[in-house]
């Protein structure tokens, strides 16, 4: 069925894929994140269905042979129990091979479900008799596409190796070959006999409930077939006591075209020679894999020996009709086989032996402790195959470039690392940075000279370091640091940062030598993180606290409201809560009165606007005990109860002007249990002084200019959240015996909590001026205080304002005092 489609699906749409693989390839890459996290649901969810199930297809004979058996037919629907099951995450998919010319993409429909169809035909019939008549004229309707850009390609994992254990070397051997392959291979299974549970509960066992253990290769397969075969394109089968090198083996593998049937392994020369020897490792591809499961009861009623290698080998020479492969894409399959392997008696022969240093897997390990020293020594090997290959790669670089425009000898220094940023305009020029062992120069624009703080002290003296143990195998040993004369230090964001150092050496007889290093540190690959999803359409609670005298205020804030966010936002997706915060009692009495011009405004929106969800609330907050910058934990306290724990809150104030597509922003940058949101808001600054320099035609909206205001990063009073981890947070508070009178929320998150925080300029925030008054309260909490006192001298005006009034103000008094003389 989808064979023949598939042949059929369009030839146009193949060429086109092709013509932009790369595209395609980029593309893919950015859905997989997202495709695979579903595309494993489906999966696991196969993986959870009762076994009954699973053994329904299996063929009858396998079955009889299953009957015959000494256990009774419930033990046989039993015959394999997944002990343990953890999900896939997103980070091991390697795409690597997919733009290999053996890859091409195909489309592989959904089948429409008929049952469905019928269904709705049935619906119409009932409701509609005169489309009826027209139903089965209708032509079927178009194919469904997958959902998922891999389900549709077919992109597949590249291998899964399935472990045949014993059950008590699980928590060794298994447990030791998951440990070093599971950062290599995509899946890794480990098939037992027994059903035990003392494993550690991340590594996947599958055991097996037959007796008959010369079987089990046969269990093995059959489930790899019918479970997995759609998920990986290779399958390697190993047993638990041969040393697997992970790295190489999936190097090996990206080497090799998927398009081709492939039985892969070590033959040995003898009789069995079109046999892959079991302990050293067998691979299999999922197309030879795919006609096992086809002759599988022939595979099991001729298996006549109890050796493994025998029963696989047969039963794939039978139905795949193909031996024993040694080599692939002109790549060896190399294996190490000695039954009586000492490593710390072989090893000194052994290492001279280039195969050995190119061996997949050595077989068979009687201990643990050889496992960890062939792990030591592999890894040596393959530091030392990458540090010779980057060295090949720098010298064909090098020899490249002689064929470019430049010549030889142009490339940018360090070769490999991108070349450097070139300005387009005087205005993007990077700037490097002067240091010398304790200071830095002009790190930004308000200061001269900083102290070297804790990151950038260690930067440098990390370079230092190095260039002076660089001089010293250079030039010799007798040479020791004296002072660093000059430090240059610029940060490309092409490359990385970049040095320039002059230091002083001395040597035995006191000479000094100065001697200039250039130093780079390069940036690291950029990696994708994988991020849960979000949708716009959640619901958002924006919390807005008023004080009893921000009635106006608020007023301005619903009409400007009324005209950004009103209109789009409706009851299901967006409320507000207003909420009068009230320091004593007795205004706690009077908040009713107090709400009535604010009613009568939200009444008036409510009119055009009735899709609207504003809701009133009281918080009695006692200013004598609760200083202002905690405020905002009391709130959420007192919301705790009203709201739903998995809602998203965004807290603010009445000053602020919210641009409409700012709640959305918020609605996707609040991940639960990831992600927080404290947006930096532009603050205006005082308007007498700005109207000094420019004209404030409307008052009621900011505009966005250096002029008008600035982006204030020492305020932390708008916060997207959720509930639950504000109640996480909680725990946390109370775990720790943290007083919370003085802290403010987002010290708090910082301190306590492993949650990411978003913090980054939003223009769509917009805050009016007010006086800001700081808290005596606050100087018990000297952090807090200091924001505050930045905050009131920052926030009046920029330094050219300021400068401008006194030179202005200065002028004044001299004209003054001239006239008066
Ligand atoms: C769907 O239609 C086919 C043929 O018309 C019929 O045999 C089958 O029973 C129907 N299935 C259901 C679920 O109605
Ligand atoms: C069904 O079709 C007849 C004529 O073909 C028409 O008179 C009648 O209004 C139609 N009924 C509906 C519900 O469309
Ligand atoms: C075992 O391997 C799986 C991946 O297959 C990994 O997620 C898990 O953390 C590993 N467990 C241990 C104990 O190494
Ligand atoms: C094998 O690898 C070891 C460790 O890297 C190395 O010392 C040795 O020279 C290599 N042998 C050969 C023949 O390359
Ligand atoms: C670095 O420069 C600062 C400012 O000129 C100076 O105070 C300091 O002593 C210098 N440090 C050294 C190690 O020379
Ligand atoms: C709210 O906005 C609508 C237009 O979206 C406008 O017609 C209405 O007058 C406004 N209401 C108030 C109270 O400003
Ligand atoms: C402000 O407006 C007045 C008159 O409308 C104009 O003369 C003046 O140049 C304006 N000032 C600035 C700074 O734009
Ligand atoms: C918090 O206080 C309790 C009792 O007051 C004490 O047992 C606990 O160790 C304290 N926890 C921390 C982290 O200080």
């Amino acid at each position: 069925m989808a064979g023949s489609y598939r042949q059929k699906s369009s030839p146009a749409i193949h060429r086109s894929r092709l013509k932009s693989r790369y595209v395609l390839s980029i593309v893919v890459g950015l859905i997989l994140g997202f495709a695979l996290s579903f595309a494993c649901l489906p999966l696991m969810s196969i993986c959870d269905s009762s076994p009954s199930i699973f053994l329904e297809p299996f063929s009858s004979s396998l079955n009889v042979r299953l009957d015959s058996g000494s256990r009774s037919s419930n033990n046989k629907l039993d015959s394999f129990r997944i002990l343990n099951r953890q999900a896939r995450s997103i980070a091991d998919v390697t795409l690597v091979d997919y733009r290999s010319k053996d890859y091409e993409p195909r489309i592989h429909p959904l089948r429409q479900p008929s049952a469905k169809s019928n269904n709705s035909n049935t619906n119409v019939n009932t409701n509609n008799k005169n489309k009826t008549a027209n139903a089965p004229t209708r032509p079927p309707s178009t194919s469904i596409r997958p959902r998922y850009i891999a389900d549709e390609l077919g992109i597949r994992e590249k291998v899964l190796v399935a472990v045949l254990a014993e059950t008590d070397r699980l928590n060794t051997f298994s447990l030791f070959l998951n440990q070093t392959l599971h950062d290599h291979v995509n899946r890794l299974l480990f098939f037992i006999n027994d059903n035990v549970q003392n494993f550690p509960k991340t590594m996947q066992v599958i055991a097996i409930n037959d007796e008959r253990t010369y079987l089990k290769p046969f269990y093995v397969l059959k489930y790899l077939a019918e479970k997995m075969i759609n998920s990986y394109d290779w399958f390697f089968l190993v047993p638990d006591n041969t040393f697997i090198r992970g790295y190489k083996l999936t190097e090996f593998l990206n080497h090799i075209s998927i398009g081709q049937d492939l039985y892969m392994g070590q033959a040995f020369d003898d009789v069995h020679a079109v046999y892959c020897y079991f302990g050293s490792g067998i691979i299999i591809s999922s197309s030879v894999l795919r006609k096992v499961l086809t002759e599988l009861d022939w595979c099991t009623k001729n298996a006549y020996s109890q050796d493994v290698t025998d029963n696989i080998g047969r039963c794939i020479l039978k139905t795949a009709k193909s031996p024993c492969a040694n080599a692939a894409s002109s790549y060896q399959f190399k294996a190490y086989v000695n039954y009586r392997f000492e490593f710390d008696t072989d090893i000194v022969k052994l290492r001279k032996s280039a195969n050995f240093n190119d061996s997949l897997t050595v077989h068979p390990i009687n201990d643990l402790e050889t496992m960890l020293k062939l792990q030591k020594y592999f890894n040596q090997v393959e530091i030392d195959e990458t540090i010779k290959s980057i060295k090949t790669y720098g010298e064909t670089i090098e020899q490249s470039s002689c064929y470019t425009l430049e010549g030889c000898g142009h490339i940018p220094w360090p070769i490999g690392v991108p070349p450097p940023f070139k300005p387009p305009t005087r205005f993007d020029v990077l700037r490097w940075d002067y240091f010398n062992e304790t200071h830095i120069y002009l790190k930004n624009d308000n200061d001269v000279i900083d102290p070297l703080k804790d990151d950038d002290y260690e930067d440098i003296h990390e370079v230092i370091d190095y260039s002076v143990q660089q001089f010293k195998q250079t030039y010799g040993n007798q040479l020791t640091f004296k002072t660093l004369l000059n430090g240059y230090r610029q940060f490309d964001p092409t490359r990385g940062t970049h040095y320039v150092i002059d230091i002083v050496l001395t040597d035995g007889n006191n000479n000094e030598y100065i001697k200039r290093a250039e130093l780079m540190r390069p940036l690291g690959l950029v990696e994708i993180i994988p991020m849960p999803f979000v949708t716009e359409t959640t619901k958002l609670f924006l919390i807005l606290p008023i004080h009893s005298d921000e009635e106006s205020v608020a007023i301005r804030f619903l009409h400007h409201v009324n005209r950004t966010l009103f209109d789009r936002e409706t009851r299901d997706k967006f409320e507000l809560l207003l909420t009068h915060i009230v320091t004593t009692k007795e205004e706690n009495y009077q908040t009713q009165k107090w709400f009535e011009n604010i009613r009568s405004t939200v009444d008036s929106i409510r009119q055009i606007h009735t899709q609207l969800a504003i809701t009133y609330h009281t918080v009695l907050l006692p200013s004598s005990t609760i200083p202002h910058s905690s405020q905002l934990i009391y709130l959420l306290d007192s919301f705790q109860a009203k709201l739903r724990t998995n809602a998203l809150i965004f807290i603010t104030n009445p000053y602020v002007n919210i641009d409409s597509d700012f709640l959305n922003r918020c609605r996707l940058n609040v991940i639960e249990n990831i992600q927080m949101f404290f947006p930096i808001a532009f603050y205006q600054y005082h308007p007498h002084i700005i109207a000094l320099s420019r004209n404030i035609t409307d008052s009621t909206t900011i505009d966005l200019h250096k002029t008008v205001g600035w982006f204030n990063s020492y305020a932390y009073e708008h916060i997207g959240l959720y509930m639950s981890d504000y109640l996480n947070l909680k725990r946390l508070i109370s775990f720790h015996n943290i007083t919370i009178s003085t802290v403010n929320l987002y010290d708090l998150f910082v301190q306590l909590s492993d949650l990411h925080i978003l913090r980054a300029p939003d223009q769509s925030l917009r805050v009016h001026y007010r006086t800001i008054k700081c808290d005596t309260n606050l100087q018990v909490n000297p952090i807090e205080y200091d924001r505050c006192l930045v905050q009131q001298e920052k926030g009046l005006a920029s330094r050219g304002q300021l400068a401008m009034l006194i030179i202005e103000n200065e002028q004044i008094k001299h004209t003054t005092n001239v006239k008066n003389k």
